[in-house]
């Protein structure tokens, strides 16, 4: 079934990772993809892959946290494609030293955190608001972490504005019939995820802290993307889904 025919997809932070993986499953059900990635060299490679394979793919250099640099972008992609219907805001800063308190995160770290974890999510979200009503409507899906729902660390309390964001969004947009959601992954056994975090860490969440006793797999972010950014979820906005095998457990 391809959900996504004539559909352009806009995924930042689109050459490796969880991006990459929207991109191949979005490309399969139909959709055009623009990669917009600081890492040009990475998101050539990935556009040269999906190209390879008969999908009609662009790569663009951007970084999410400078607006000027997304709004060309945005240029780039309508100009390409005609128009943006999804965007994907899954760019973002995640390593374990972001999860040290604010009083011993450098400050100027703190600063670039939030520039690409917050404002690429405001700056993207608001450069591509107009191709999308333009085009009848859309879908944004931010991508947030569980850590939003239980870090107080500078990262946690960046995915907190990711998801206070979502729901903004929603209301501002919905006049031009944008839905908005997020997906909150737990731990995800993504390239990077996995080099950085202590094998321990891993360990436990899976053994001790999840109630589904697995590692997060990419395609179960990818199929909650899928359905959050199809019509499948046309009665749904504002809301964030929690893919994380139950972690953090509420009672
Ligand atoms: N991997 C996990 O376990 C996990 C869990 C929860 C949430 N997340 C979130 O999912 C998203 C993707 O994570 P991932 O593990 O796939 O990341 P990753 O590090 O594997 O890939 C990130 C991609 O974003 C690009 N990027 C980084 N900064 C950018 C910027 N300023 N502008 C444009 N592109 C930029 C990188 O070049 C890279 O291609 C992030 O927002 C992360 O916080 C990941």
């Amino acid at each position: 079934m391809a959900r996504f025919n004539g559909k352009v997809s806009f995924i930042t932070g689109g050459a490796i990772g969880f991006g990459r993986a929207f991109g191949r499953a979005l490309s399969a059900e139909g959709s055009s993809i623009v990669l917009a990635d600081i890492d040009k060299a990475a998101a050539d490679t990935e556009a040269a892959w999906l190209t390879e394979r008969g999908f009609a793919a662009l790569a663009v250099e951007c970084d999410v946290a400078d607006e000027t640099q997304v709004d060309h972008a945005v240029e780039e992609a309508v100009e390409r494609f005609g128009g943006i219907d999804i965007l994907v805001n899954n760019a973002g800063k995640h390593l374990t030293k972001y999860n040290q308190p604010f009083s011993v995160l450098p400050r100027h770290e703190v600063r670039a955190l939030f520039d690409v974890n917050v404002h690429g999510v405001i700056n993207c979200s608001v450069a591509c608001r107009g191709s999308m009503s333009a085009r009848g409507g859309g879908a944004i899906l931010n991508i947030s972490s569980i850590a939003a729902r239980f870090s107080g660390t500078p990262y946690g309390v960046s995915k907190l504005a990711v998801e206070g964001l979502t729901v903004a969004f929603a209301q501002e947009f919905a006049s031009d019939a944008i839905r908005v959601n997020g997906i909150a992954p737990g731990l995800m056994a993504t390239e990077n995820a996995l080099d950085d975090l202590p094998r321990e860490m891993i360990d436990d969440f899976v053994s001790n802290r999840q109630m589904i006793h697995r590692l997060g797999t990419m395609d179960d972010i990818v199929e909650a993307m899928l359905f959050l950014c199809s019509d499948s979820s046309g009665f749904v906005t504002g809301e964030t889904l929690q893919v994380s095998g139950g972690y953090p457990l509420s009672h």
